[in-house]
């Protein structure tokens, strides 16, 4: 049905984050999150379906890519700052929908780590905040960053907005059953950086995806 949707990001260049980071301890186990990748999987499609050139960046995801984007998958956050980086430059529009691990441990085992007796400790280290390091650096690009929040959803995003320097705060109440991490619908507050909010009522990954690229589309340049 592609052919039917209008064609409103014709030819720009569009780079969205998908799924969860995954934080090695050992070669067999790691520290990661609830995300399964369908909001940025459904934004990369309808961004694709409006005419984008699409890069989509993704953490292990168990859904199947859409044909016709570029998909670069990474495990850790490292990685995923490390692509997104040396793709930003020439993008319009770049989207942060990924989970992106906030810690990882301090020490990566090179072997599996074995068992000992009593409690054990992993120590853990800040990763570096990829959409802040995005918004440090962009000249032209709009910035898309999103919030996942269990409370004072509004103060955190309104926060988040402001620190990371983004042009939108795209902000799910996460621990409302049905919509968030893993889920087939979401319900999300878009904060934009003129202070302006806008809700987008329940429904279907895919349908949000649509209707936030419409609205993102407003500010390409
Ligand atoms: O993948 P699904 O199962 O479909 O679920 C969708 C979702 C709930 C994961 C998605 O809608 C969502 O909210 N994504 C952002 C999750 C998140 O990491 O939120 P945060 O509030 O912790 O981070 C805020 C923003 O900073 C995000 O854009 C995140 O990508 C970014 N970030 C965070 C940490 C970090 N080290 N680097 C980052 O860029």
């Amino acid at each position: 049905a592609s052919q039917f949707v209008p064609k409103h990001l014709l030819g720009k260049r569009v780079l969205v984050t998908a799924g969860p980071t995954v934080e090695r301890i050992d070669p067999v186990r790691f520290l990661s999150n609830d995300s399964s990748g369908k909001m940025g999987v459904a934004l990369a499609e309808a961004a694709r379906d409006m005419g984008a050139y699409v890069t989509l960046v993704h953490g292990p995801l168990q859904i199947p890519i859409p044909d016709g984007v570029t998909a670069l998958p990474v495990e850790s956050s490292a990685e995923m700052l490390e692509t997104v980086l040396a793709h930003f430059d020439d993008q319009h529009l770049v989207i942060k929908s990924a989970a992106v691990a906030d810690y990882r441990p301090t020490t990566v085992h090179a072997e599996k780590h074995k068992k000992v007796h009593g409690p054990l400790t992993i120590e853990l280290e800040e990763t570096t905040d990829i959409l802040k390091t995005l918004g440090m650096k962009k000249r032209d690009q709009i910035l898309v960053g999103f919030a996942a929040e269990t409370e004072q959803l509004e103060t955190h995003a309104r926060a988040k907005l402001e620190k990371k320097r983004v042009d939108y705060l795209v902000a799910n109440h996460v621990a409302t059953p049905g919509i968030g991490f893993g889920a087939d619908e979401n319900e999300v507050t878009l904060f934009r950086a003129d202070g302006t909010v806008h809700r987008l009522p329940r429904q279907s990954k895919q349908e949000l995806a649509h209707a936030l690229l419409l609205q993102f589309k407003e500010a390409i340049r």
